[in-house]
């Protein structure tokens, strides 16, 4: 049995349930496209796409950046969130407003009104590279949603349970489609199959995926 359901939803494509917390708005950024796109240039050229370093000395195969009050980063002494990029040794580039507009108006499609994002990762998959399973922890605010928008190449995200073993869903995710997860979803495992190779109008060879999370109150 699936517990999924469709919501037609004419102005905005579909509004899919995938969890009781979970929601998946197809192509909801089709139309801001070249505006997101924009604003995602003007922060990497500011911060540039980099391969952090795991805790364990793995090299990641996704590139990623940030904007916002903070950035997530990784390296041999752990993961955490810092006010500074490592690699400029200046502070993240703020949060371009319209960008965190579009992430609030996902979110409160899907029911999360109040969601208020402070920090917006960026990651830059090129043909091959993937996300391992995992859950979005670092955040101290456990009660706001992560918000997750995809641009360019379509991606199989792996949708798991609340452990990192048993049942996952794979879904594919397309240029302008959003995924919103919060509440009891809100520790629920995720990752991406290896990215396939293809050419896409506006990224190139490329996926782009931008989270964008609230880490305080
Ligand atoms: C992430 O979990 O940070 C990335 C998810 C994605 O690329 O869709
Ligand atoms: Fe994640």
């Amino acid at each position: 049995m699936q517990d999924l359901f469709d919501i037609e939803d004419p102005a905005d494509g579909w509004r899919e349930q995938l969890g009781p917390g979970t929601h998946w708005l197809h192509g909801f950024l089709v139309a801001e496209a070249d505006s997101v796109m924009a604003d995602i240039a003007s922060v990497v050229a500011q911060a540039p796409y980099r391969h952090l370093v795991t805790p364990g000395g793995k090299t990641m195969s996704v590139a990623m950046s940030n904007c916002g009050e903070k950035g997530w980063v990784s390296d041999h002494t752990g993961y955490r969130y810092q006010t500074i990029d490592p690699l400029s040794s200046k502070p993240w580039p703020a949060m371009p407003p319209k960008l965190r507009l579009l992430a609030q108006e996902a979110a409160q499609r899907c029911g999360y009104a109040d969601f208020a994002p402070t920090v917006c990762l960026i990651n830059h998959y090129q043909p091959g590279a993937r996300m391992g399973l995992h859950q979005d922890r670092d955040e101290k605010n456990l009660s706001a949603p992560i918000v997750s928008f995809s641009l360019g190449l379509p991606a199989t995200f792996i949708w798991g349970g609340q452990q990192r073993v048993g049942k996952t869903q794979r879904i594919m995710l397309r240029h302008g489609d959003v995924v919103v997860w919060g509440g009891e979803d809100r520790l629920r495992f995720h990752g991406v199959a290896p990215l396939k190779d293809g050419e896409h109008a506006l990224t190139g060879r490329a996926r782009i995926n931008v989270t964008f999370r609230q880490l305080g109150c």
